[in-house]
């Protein structure tokens, strides 16, 4: 074991991992989507998730605004839509038209369900505490719903090696699934 920079101590941990899109909607704006690595389970019962969201991000003052929030957890068909999400800003584009995403109304509120991802989780936000330069947003789940393509995968965040295929680049972020082929 060897003392490091904090930087090469965490690329040693961050890759592969799950992502997760979360939409939020304020008011008569238009739903917004945010791509999220920082995100997990924090309670059985009821069912809670922990969202760790940039103070600067649009998704940001959306999400102080409506207590209400839908995680969602991509699919691989959604590696490019998950990139777009996760590198350009609400404040300018409307990405679920601009990105073509597949949305439907859920129970909870008007905030919209993603329909291309694997399950959809719509939250209501309990308490928030503020972490650094993000806030940690912690939501109930009051519906849950799952894709009925079973064989629908999950996209994660992917090191560049080949026992991954990547399926979406920008910048660092790669996107993709395990590869399976022996
Ligand atoms: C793979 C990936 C993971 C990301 N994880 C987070 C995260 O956990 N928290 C966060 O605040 N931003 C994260 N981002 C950055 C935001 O998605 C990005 O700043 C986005 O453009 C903000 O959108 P908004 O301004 O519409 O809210 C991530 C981006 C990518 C591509």
């Amino acid at each position: 074991m060897i003392q490091c920079d904090y930087k090469n101590a965490v690329k040693r941990m961050d890759r592969p991992s799950r992502l997760a899109l979360v939409v939020s909607k304020s008011g008569n704006r238009g739903a917004n989507i945010i791509t999220l690595g920082w995100f997990m389970r924090t309670s059985i019962q009821p069912p809670m998730f922990a969202i760790s969201v940039g103070l600067t991000r649009y998704s940001h003052e959306l999400l102080s605004e409506n207590r209400k929030f839908v995680l969602s957890i991509p699919s691989t068909k959604m590696a490019e839509q998950v990139l777009q999400c996760g590198t350009q800003t609400g404040m300018n584009v409307n990405k679920i038209e601009e990105f073509n995403i597949k949305v439907k109304r859920g129970k909870l509120s008007d905030i919209p369900i993603l329909i291309d991802a694997v399950a959809n989780f719509e939250c209501k936000t309990i308490t928030q505490i503020r972490s650094g330069d993000h806030t940690i947003f912690i939501g109930e789940v009051k519906y849950s719903w799952q894709n009925e393509n079973p064989n629908l995968e999950q996209l994660l965040s992917i090191p560049d090696d080949e026992n991954y295929v990547a399926l979406a680049k920008v910048g660092n972020y790669i996107v993709g699934k395990i590869n399976q082929d022996d």
